[in-house]
């Protein structure tokens, strides 16, 4: 079986199991199943929304000591290889900043939105984003520029469906997907302050790597994630089996931790 291979496709390997299970189980209800995640697609027409000085220099002067202040064995390190990135999850100071986004979140998105995970990342000069679709968690991804070395711009795609059924990926994939004519990608350059507000689920989207040449290369972000109101338990794979009533999903080996 081809299963996806991008970061964040782990959600998407649960819903083909789960898929597979209802057909077998109660293939009747396949048809509402996948409907019930209609809430967490992506209307077609939303674009990208380029926030140019939404934070403004004291903010993002205050941002930049909150970072200072995160003791270092905070720091994830698993991301170093495939991004070259330190990465801290809801550190406090940042869930804060992201809860009082709300409001403008929803008015930008066009629907009710709700906090989801936030996580600060770290960029050295090894830093490179491959492209991907996140899982729903990231339906709204919000993607502010604290510091930088240099522009960084990040490639959206327009909104698409998520896959359906199992990609069939060639083994150059990555490249696949950039120079795919279908993805139509456009470029947004971020400098410290800005912001740009994206449908991580709905939208391919990649960084290509840091320039490696003499002198410091970083890139440091914050990435403040939004789903619709009222979805975060749908989103979480371990509670399908509850939610459907249908115990089997929850036999899928790794279901519990696609979120
Ligand atoms: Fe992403």
């Amino acid at each position: 079986m081809n299963e996806p291979k991008w970061y964040d496709s782990a959600w998407l390997s649960a819903y083909y199991a789960a898929k597979d299970v209802i057909t077998q189980v109660a293939p009747a209800r396949l048809d509402e199943f996948v409907h019930s995640f209609d809430i967490l697609r992506t209307s077609a027409s939303f674009e990208p929304r380029h926030l140019p000085g939404l934070l403004d220099a004291s903010l993002v002067e205050q941002i930049r000591n909150a970072i200072r202040t995160i003791p270092k064995d905070m720091y994830e390190l698993h991301e170093m290889k495939s991004f070259g990135r330190f990465i801290v999850h809801d550190w406090p100071e940042f869930t804060r900043l992201q809860h009082s986004l709300v409001d403008r979140v929803s008015d930008w998105a066009g629907e009710q939105v709700e906090p989801c995970y936030n996580f600060l990342s770290l960029y050295t000069k090894l830093g490179v984003c491959e492209p991907h679709l996140d899982a729903p968690s990231a339906k709204w991804t919000l993607d502010l520029c604290i510091d930088q070395s240099e522009i960084w711009p990040i490639h959206f795609s327009q909104i698409v469906a998520w896959p359906e059924e199992r990609p069939n990926l060639p083994d150059d994939w990555r490249e696949a997907i950039k120079t795919n004519k279908a993805f139509q990608f456009k470029s947004v350059e971020l400098t410290p302050g800005d912001a740009v507000l994206f449908s991580g689920s709905s939208q391919w989207h990649y960084r290509d790597a840091l320039s490696h040449g003499a002198g410091k290369h970083f890139c440091d972000l914050l990435f403040l994630h939004y789903v619709p109101a009222g979805a975060s338990k749908l989103i979480r794979a371990a509670n399908w089996a509850e939610l459907f009533g249908i115990p089997e999903i929850g036999e899928i080996p790794g279901i519990e931790s696609a979120y």
